[in-house]
């Protein structure tokens, strides 16, 4: 018999983790009301903290799981953590490829390649990214014009908005190689490096 969506969530999150507390430190500290996840999979956990998320993945697996759409969103609804009524939306086509969406407060990219780069079209002025570097897309935020460094989130997701010089620096101060990181998708070690990263989208 196969799987329902509860228990393939669940064992999901028993592998990676629950990134709950981490998105709700972010969606608290900016207000943020309407979200995209490119590259989600099935980790529906920010729908627990913020209203309206639309989750966009290519992958069979994930097609397969937003198919039980109303299951999920009466999970959803039912351990959701504001008064809202949650607002779920699943695309599943490559996020480098056009979508139909309107610009949204955050842009979640974990483990799934440049998202930012490629999604922040999408992203309202003053709308926030949060990346980590495991694929080199916080490094290319870093060094992007159209964003700025406004914060970390530490592994226990606690938001520090100070000291930021001294993230994205190699040690000896040897010179970043954007290529690089792009060609391997793969993020670099720098001397100081946080779980996650904030940036701000420039106006
Ligand atoms: C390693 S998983 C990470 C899943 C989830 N973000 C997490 O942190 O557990 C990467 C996911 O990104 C999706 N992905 C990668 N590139 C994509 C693209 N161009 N368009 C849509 N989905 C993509 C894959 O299908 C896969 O489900």
């Amino acid at each position: 018999m196969e799987k329902g969506f509860l228990e393939e969530y669940q064992e999901y999150i028993r592998k990676t983790g629950d990134r709950k507390a981490l998105y709700k430190a972010v969606a608290k500290e900016y207000g943020v009301q309407k979200a995209i996840y490119p590259g989600s999979f099935i980790d529906i956990s920010p729908s627990l903290v913020i209203p309206e998320v639309n989750y966009i993945d290519n992958f069979k697996g994930a097609i397969r799981f937003f198919k039980q759409m109303d299951g999920i969103q009466n999970y959803i609804e039912q351990h959701k953590e504001y008064p809202e009524a949650c607002k779920i939306d699943f695309i599943g086509q490559d996020y480098t490829e056009p979508l139909r969406i309107e610009q949204v407060d955050l842009i979640i990219s974990q483990y799934a390649g440049f998202v930012g780069q490629e999604t922040k079209r999408y992203l309202k002025p003053d709308g926030i990214l949060l990346c980590n570097d495991s694929h080199g897309d916080a490094t290319l935020a870093r060094f992007d014009e159209d964003f700025e460094l406004i914060g970390i989130v530490s592994g226990n997701n606690e938001i520090e908005e100070g000291e930021l010089e001294r993230y994205f620096k190699l040690p000896k101060e040897k010179p970043i190689d954007l290529k690089l990181v792009k060609d391997k998708m793969k993020g670099l070690a720098y001397s100081a490096a946080a779980e996650n990263y904030l940036f701000r989208k420039k106006s």
